[in-house]
């Protein structure tokens, strides 16, 4: 699998430590988009990048990491086709991958550690989607882009 990687600077060592870890992997690729030091920057950016070419086809999977990977978490889903979520333990990790498809995962470097950080990601990596009856839900998420995504709640409930 490709997998692009980026982080603030929030997650900026967790990112240096995870990818020096995961990257003698022979299954998968990682490419790292940044940021390069501990200077801040802005997350959206950074998601933005990567969340882009992952529903674009360019990666298959990518990972996320700021301070807490919650704003990673909420800009990347901004983009069509992203699903993305902050995960701190590793059953969220599998069950996300089983149930929600999820291609992005989010990490916060002011939250967990990195011994953490790689079991979590090594689960998330490997484990694949159950299909079946969440196919279903992942479809109505998938709708939910086309019918209510630029509208207002009350639009779309009425
Ligand atoms: C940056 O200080 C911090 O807000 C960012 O890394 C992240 O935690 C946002 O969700």
């Amino acid at each position: 699998m490709r997998v692009a990687v980026a982080s603030d600077h929030g997650g900026y060592a967790l990112k240096e430590e995870l990818l020096s870890r995961l990257s003698g992997s022979v299954n998968d690729e990682f490419v790292d988009f940044g940021t390069n030091s501990e200077e801040s920057v802005d997350y959206p950016d950074l998601a933005r990048e990567v969340a882009s070419r992952v529903a674009g086809g360019e990666f298959d999977r990518g990972i996320l990491l700021c301070g807490t990977g919650l704003g990673m978490a909420i800009a990347a889903n901004k983009v069509r086709g992203i699903r993305a979520v902050t995960v701190h333990d590793p059953y969220s990790a599998r069950m996300t991958r089983l149930h929600n498809d999820t291609n992005i995962l989010a990490l916060g470097g002011r939250v967990i550690g990195p011994d953490l950080a790689e079991e979590i990601a090594r689960i998330w990596l490997v484990t694949k989607f159950e299909g079946g009856r969440h196919s279903r839900r992942i479809e109505k998420i998938r709708r939910m882009e086309d019918e209510m995504i630029g509208k207002a709640g009350g639009d779309v409930l009425s």
